[in-house]
């Protein structure tokens, strides 16, 4: 069994969508502070895996406006929850002259296993995190599966998703205005579970 570790049950039902089999692990795992994503869910999935001694995939998220040289990225969930996205979107329209934003959703997978994850520095491009010893000097790779889209910043519209789904739109429609399903075939989390399912699949 994979357990699809997050708070949020939105997630969960994006993810069930592709990998019908994840139970969601309710876990919330204390976040470090980094710039990128990538190191988040890798510190995240060491986390929980030694929580549940079990697989497990971490989802970290977040919405970069280019116009804000990519805020509020990795500090999304902080400014959701403090101005809320509402304030986000007045603030694109009333700021800046492009609306250009991307949603990135960063996936980490660690299953106690040697996974082949290079020992090193984690950067945002990483397929592989590095390796990090535990307490007892044992090393947890974890292998990271991302995904990128590109859309703008709009004003609120549908009553679907979660978070900033109103005023993320792509190819027409904000996701908030889409089905998980369709979210997914246009979403951040869609194309990284799509990259996670095709590496799992490769493995068995
Ligand atoms: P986290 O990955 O749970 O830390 O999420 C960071 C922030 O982005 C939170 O405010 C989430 O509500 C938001 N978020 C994460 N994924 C999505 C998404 O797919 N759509 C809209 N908001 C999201």
């Amino acid at each position: 069994m994979l357990r699809y570790v997050t708070t949020n049950p939105g997630k969960v039902l994006e993810a069930r969508a592709r990998l019908p089999a994840v139970e969601q692990l309710d876990f919330d795992y204390p976040e470090i502070q980094s710039p990128d994503l990538g190191p988040i869910a890798a510190a995240g999935a060491r986390a929980a895996y030694r929580h549940v001694n079990a697989p497990v995939l971490v989802d970290d998220a977040g919405l970069f406006v280019a116009g804000f040289d990519g805020f509020p990225g990795p500090y999304s969930s902080f400014v959701e929850t403090t101005v809320g996205v509402e304030a986000v979107s007045r603030l694109c329209a009333r700021e800046l002259d492009e609306m250009d934003a991307s949603f990135r959703c960063v996936l980490g997978y660690c299953d106690g296993t040697d996974l082949d994850a290079p020992h090193g520095e984690s950067g945002e491009n990483d397929t592989h995190a590095p390796r990090v010893d535990d307490d007892d000097g044992n090393s947890l790779p974890v292998v990271l599966f991302e995904g990128v889209v590109d859309g703008q910043i709009v004003s609120p519209r549908g009553s679907g998703g979660f978070g900033y789904d109103p005023i993320f739109e792509v190819a027409g429609a904000t996701y908030a205005e889409m089905s998980p399903g369709d979210k997914n075939d246009h979403s951040h989390r869609g194309q990284a579970l799509d990259a996670f399912a095709d590496w799992h699949d490769g493995r068995s």
